[in-house]
């Protein structure tokens, strides 16, 4: 597994699609599978003239904080804006979710045909001082996972990129391997109530039911964040992601936090770690190995 210090891996790419002379890297799932975070420093996604304008937090409603494309149909939620306004950002999100396809076919062709394309987001509003819960505060290192997005399992891969216009980065830190993580918490999470999961999709509180896997994953991602002593005490360390780069990362597996920045797009898809090229890394089954159970319905 990724040791904290080698976790990055940097990629020289600077062209989203294959074929074209800047897309240099090819296969690269068991970096990804044992945690690291690739990242591609010359891999800008470049706004269109009249996009610019975009990169106002004005565009975002107040009360999301991300302007996201959903499913299939690419309905946008968040945004603020006329009809111009809206169609446009839409196009730029479309083709942001188009260029980060292209990118993880040909980083991850083991993958082709099993990724599922899930939500794109636009994130314009600036990191500091952006207020919410604990739970909801993503300073805090955490490992994803959502109270009405269960995922039964499936990994969370996404692929970030800064578009801030000037220098500033955006800054995350990332933490410890998953494993040696879910060891110190695991023991913390008190087991769900029976029926819970099936209370939880029949009140429409979860999009789909929520297994044991999903009830430890939230476990993790707020006993992690919880504990503001293992906060500031864990291993941990920071990077900084330039305008013009772009990063891809396991977000259910790696530890992160971010710290400050402005202006980012980023691209979810789920894989079933059945499709996975070392499955055993998914922590699906590494929470299985450690409980010695399947974390199915509950
Ligand atoms: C997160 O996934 O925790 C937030 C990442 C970011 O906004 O940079
Ligand atoms: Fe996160």
């Amino acid at each position: 597994m990724a040791h904290i210090d080698e976790i990055l891996q940097t990629l020289g790419d600077s062209d989203w699609q294959d074929g074209q002379p800047g897309a240099l890297t090819h296969a690269v799932e068991s970096s990804l599978e044992t945690g690291h975070v690739l990242v591609l420093p010359q891999l800008r996604f470049v706004l269109r003239t009249a996009e610019q304008r975009f990169l106002d937090p004005r565009y975002a409603d107040p009360a999301t904080k991300n302007i996201s494309l959903r499913g299939e149909a690419a309905l946008m939620r968040g945004a603020v804006g006329n009809a111009q306004d809206l169609g446009e950002l839409r196009a730029m999100l479309i083709r942001f979710r188009d260029q980060a396809t292209a990118l993880a076919q040909r980083l991850f062709p083991h993958y082709d045909g099993h990724l599922k394309v899930a939500n794109t987001s636009f994130r314009p509003i600036a990191v500091e001082g952006r207020a919410t819960s604990w739970r909801k505060d993503d300073t805090r290192l955490h490992v994803d996972a959502f109270p009405s997005n269960p995922t039964q399992g499936a990994r969370l891969l996404r692929i970030f990129t800064n578009v801030h216009p000037g220098q500033q980065p955006r800054v995350w830190r990332v933490g410890e391997d998953f494993q040696d993580f879910a060891r110190q918490f695991l023991p913390r999470i008190p087991r769900p109530l029976p029926g819970a999961g099936w209370l939880l999709e029949a009140l429409h509180i979860t999009k789909q039911r929520r297994t044991e896997f999903d009830h430890l994953m939230l476990g993790l991602h707020d006993g992690a964040k919880a504990d503001l002593a293992w906060q500031r005490s864990c291993p941990q360390r920071e990077v900084a992601f330039a305008p013009g780069t772009t990063w891809v990362v396991f977000s259910d597996q790696v530890l992160h936090a971010v710290m400050s920045g402005q202006f980012m797009m980023e691209q979810t898809f789920w894989l079933d770690p059945a499709d996975q090229q070392q499955p055993e890394a998914a922590p699906l089954r590494v929470l299985e190995q450690m409980t010695g159970r399947r974390l199915g319905m509950m």
